[in-house]
């Protein structure tokens, strides 16, 4: 039986003038997904600074083989529940596919929907046509992460999960973009599979937005992994980005602090695998 988490006496709760400061000092941000309390407990407790509720969870928590069966409901479920098991961290719930496509209107009510289940900041994917969206949502109080490069709902559009930017006009396409979605007001930009030099350009033409990589080398403000993948939980080939925390063995607890730690001091990721 899990016990309630309970404050950490060191640990101040993680917020968005912190995040900041961090990102400004150059401290590297260290996200991970959760989809329930005990994780979410077990990661806010190793100093994971943000907590994901990623539609991933269609994939390693549902069994589907893309997150666009993800529902709202299925969102604002998980979201409920992870923030139950945090004290700390900082709480990003995903906008799935749908909840955001139709409407600024329909973005705002979905929003508001993971918001009051205990998000304190939505994800959306998508390049310039989300910008309006975001603007809208910051305008109303709603902190936006935006996420760029392999954007999983799109799969379909994309024709698979596919390295993004590899050209020199893909890699315009990517920093326009992201251009447009600072403006609009996103403080935290996830950049997807692209390689590491278009992710560095994208950080230093909106110094601050804090970019968040996962598959896009090291210079980022900061990192993050699917959950089930860093602890190998998931079956199969990993993409080569993953490291497995869980091969130096000991405990879930000492793989989470592992990843903290190697985010924080720059040994994640291996800069050398994201030239691609
Ligand atoms: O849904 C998710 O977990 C994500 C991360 C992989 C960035 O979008």
């Amino acid at each position: 039986m899990s016990t309630p988490a309970s404050p950490d006496p060191v640990r101040k709760p993680m917020n968005l003038h912190r995040l900041r400061e961090m990102h400004g000092k150059g401290e590297k941000i260290v996200m991970l997904t959760a989809y329930d309390a005990s994780f979410a407990r077990l990661a806010d407790a190793a100093g994971v600074d943000a907590l994901l509720i990623g539609d991933s969870l269609g994939m390693v928590m549902q069994g589907h083989t893309s997150t666009v069966p993800v529902s709202l409901e299925d969102m604002i479920y998980h979201t409920r529940i992870v923030a139950r098991g945090n004290t700390n961290a900082w709480v990003i719930g995903d906008l799935p596919f749908g909840s955001y496509q139709e409407s600024i209107e329909q973005a705002i009510r979905s929003s508001v929907a993971l918001m009051q289940a205990g998000a304190q900041m939505v994800k959306l994917e998508g390049g310039g046509w989300t910008a309006p969206v975001v603007h809208a949502l910051t305008e109303r109080g709603i902190p936006v992460c935006a996420h760029l490069g392999l954007t999983p709902q799109s799969v379909h559009a994309l024709g698979g999960y596919r390295i993004q930017g590899r050209d020199e006009a893909g890699a315009a396409t990517l920093r326009r973009h992201a251009k447009e979605l600072a403006d609009a007001g996103a403080s935290m930009l996830v950049l997807e599979l692209m390689p590491s030099a278009v992710a560095a350009d994208v950080q230093a033409d909106n110094p601050g937005v804090m970019t968040i990589g996962i598959g896009a080398g090291s210079r980022t403000a900061g990192q993050v992994l699917v959950l089930q993948d860093m602890l190998r939980i998931t079956r199969g080939k990993l993409p080569r980005f993953v490291r497995d925390f869980t091969a130096e063995g000991g405990s879930i607890e000492d793989a989470l602090r592992r990843y903290v730690a190697a985010v924080k001091d720059g040994s994640f990721p291996d800069e050398s695998i994201h030239a691609y």
